[in-house]
This record gives C-alpha cells, sequence and structure tokens, in this order.
C-alpha cells in the first residue's frame, strides 16, 4: 500500500516554495510530498530528504534515481546538526516534517506497528536504534508503562492495561501483536469489545489504538525527537524561509504550537496562520489517515 501525501495542496501553498529553493523533507517516507516539492522548486531547486527508515530510503533511492536535484540521508531528523555540514549548503528556505508512521510501516505486519496485522512487536522506524516494544513491554515497571499509555497514547484505560500487561508478562513475554491484543482484550470493559463486522458505531477505534500509538512513540522516542527536530530546523532555516509541520494527535501538536508560539512572541518568526489547516472533507473521504492531520507553518524573521 502505497503512501498517500495528506494535506498536499496545502503544505505546497504555504511552504512558500519558489523556483531553485534549497528544502528538507525531514520525512520522506514514500517521497509522495518531496516529488510535488520538486516540481514547484524547478531544475535549479535542491531536495535534501531524511528517513530514519531504510526502507524509505530504498524506495525514494529507486523513485530519484537519476534526481541530480535529491540528496537522501538515513539519518534521524533530529541529528540534523550532525550531518549539516556534509549537505553542502548554507541554509533552507522550507523544512517539512510529515511525523509518524506511514502506510507502508502500518501495513508491514513483520514491523509491528499495528495491531491489525500479526508480527514481532518491534516498531522501530530504525532497525538499528533503540529497544523493540516487546522489550519496553518486558522492561517497564507498571507505572512506567500507565504513564506512557496515558501521556503518549491519551488511553483512559491506561492502569487497567498496565497492570494485566505486567500480570501477563510473568506467564510469558509478549513478543508478537496477538499477544499483546489477547492481554488488553481481557482488561477490555465487555461493552468496549471490539467485534470483527459488528463495532458499535460510537466506538470508532479498536480499543488497542491507544496503546499501539504509545508503545510507538515511546520506541521512537518520537517528541522528544520532534522538539529537537523543530529546533534544528527553524536554526537552520533562511531569513524567510518557512518550517511545516504536519502532527497526527494532540501530543506532538501541543509541542509544535507552544514552540511556535514562543518563536512569534520573541519576534524570531511570523505564524502563517492561527489555527492548524486541517484536511477538507473531500480528502477525508479518500484517505481517512488525513481525518486527524494538523498542518502549522511559521516564517523565520531573523
Ligand atoms: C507520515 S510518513 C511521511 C510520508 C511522506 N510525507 C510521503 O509523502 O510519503 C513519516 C515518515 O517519517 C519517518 N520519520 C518519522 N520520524 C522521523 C524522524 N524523527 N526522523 C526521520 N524520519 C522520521 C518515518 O520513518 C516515515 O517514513
Amino acid at each position: 500500500m502505497r503512501h498517500n501525501p495528506v494535506l498536499l495542496e496545502e503544505v505546497l501553498e504555504h511552504l512558500g516554495l519558489k523556483p531553485g529553493a534549497v528544502v528538507m523533507d525531514g520525512t520522506l517516507g514514500s517521497g509522495g510530498h518531496a516529488a510535488a516539492i520538486l516540481e514547484k522548486i524547478g531544475p535549479e531547486g535542491k531536495l535534501i530528504g531524511f528517513d530514519q527508515d531504510p526502507a524509505a530510503i530504498a524506495r525514494c533511492r529507486e523513485l530519484f534515481r537519476g534526481e541530480p536535484r535529491v540528496i537522501l540521508v538515513h539519518e534521524n531528523f533530529r541529528n540534523l546538526e550532525k550531518v549539516f555540514l556534509k549537505l553542502k549548503v548554507t541554509a533552507f528556505d522550507a523544512v517539512l516534517l510529515d511525523i509518524g508512521a506511514s502506510s507502508e510501516q502500518l501495513a508491514d505486519g513483520k514491523r509491528g506497528f499495528s495491531f491489525q496485522t500479526e508480527g514481532e512487536l518491534d516498531m522501530r522506524m530504525n532497525p538499528e536504534v533503540g529497544p523493540k516494544a516487546s522489550e519496553l513491554l518486558a522492561q517497564m515497571s507498571e507505572a512506567q508503562l500507565a504513564d506512557l499509555f496515558y501521556y503518549y497514547g491519551e488511553e483512559h484505560h491506561s492502569r487497567r492495561f498496565a497492570r494485566v500487561i505486567v500480570e501477563a508478562r510473568r506467564q510469558h513475554p509478549l513478543r508478537t501483536t496477538e499477544d499483546l491484543i489477547h492481554v488488553l482484550e481481557q482488561a477490555i470493559p465487555a461493552q468496549l469489545r471490539f467485534k470483527k463486522g459488528k463495532r458499535p458505531s460510537w466506538a470508532r477505534r479498536h480499543p488497542a489504538t491507544k496503546v499501539f500509538q504509545a508503545l510507538r512513540i515511546g520506541v521512537n522516542d518520537e517528541l522528544n525527537a520532534l522538539k529537537e527536530g523543530i529546533a534544528g530546523a527553524f536554526h537552520h532555516l533562511a531569513k524567510k524561509g518557512r518550517l511545516g509541520v504536519i502532527s497526527f494527535h494532540s501530543t506532538e501538536d501541543r509541542i509544535v504550537k507552544q514552540q511556535f508560539r514562543k518563536w512569534a512572541d520573541e519576534d524570531q518568526g511570523e505564524l502563517i496562520f492561527r489555527k492548524p489547516v486541517v484536511a477538507k472533507r473531500s480528502e477525508i473521504l479518500n484517505n481517512p489517515r488525513s481525518r486527524s492531520a494538523k498542518l502549522r507553518v511559521i516564517e523565520k524573521i531573523s
């Protein structure tokens, strides 16, 4: 399943892309946004694309084969500083961060990102960095797990889920998505239980959704990466350069909103709009993933 870039028109409109621009795409994924950006910046433009997932870099190597305007970097965007000098650019005219997981990551059962496919509970976007989700589930205390589910997943049953996980792991390790779902299902109040094909209309999400989201954010340290990524990107923006961030849940959006407001209050940046841009109804119908997407853009003043 090929990833469908969200808010594409809006990104192209608000990033202020001009022919010859130097653009960083911090989250290449399948290169959907990147390909559209390349069309806008013309033959003199340059695109530096990051992704921490080697599979995304491999897809983009295929997509942009023979394209001299593109530099691909297999790196976490939080490490921009580490590689910036090697990129041989002075500053970026625009940076896009479209955070979260790609459709390809969610669809690849072997990587354990989704409760809808059976696979090992791994969830590392970069398979060389950090503990797997199964290791977090084995090592964290009950209180730490509850906090993880609550703060990263906004899961109301966080304590209950943490308790059943700790009880279950005494019997056997939780290694696969099935193992975890089985345990969570025991803890879910009967009226919330997900029944295939019989889901009540008010129960819009599978009850394991937020736990999976929280684990993914924890495994990949996504919130700290976001904080460091936007700081690094803003630092390397040219004057009048723009930074756009697409986030998918409120904890991420809050981080972006607060940091952008701070820069605006300090007269370092100007918000392009106060309220985030969200997907139009027509886009949500075609691509349900866009339902929770929020785009914020800031322009650097000084
Ligand atoms: C939502 S997808 C991006 C989709 C892309 N805009 C497109 O049009 O195909 C997010 C991608 O960002 C990558 N990613 C997430 N956090 C990252 C980080 N901190 N550093 C580098 N890549 C990251 C993921 O591996 C994933 O491939």
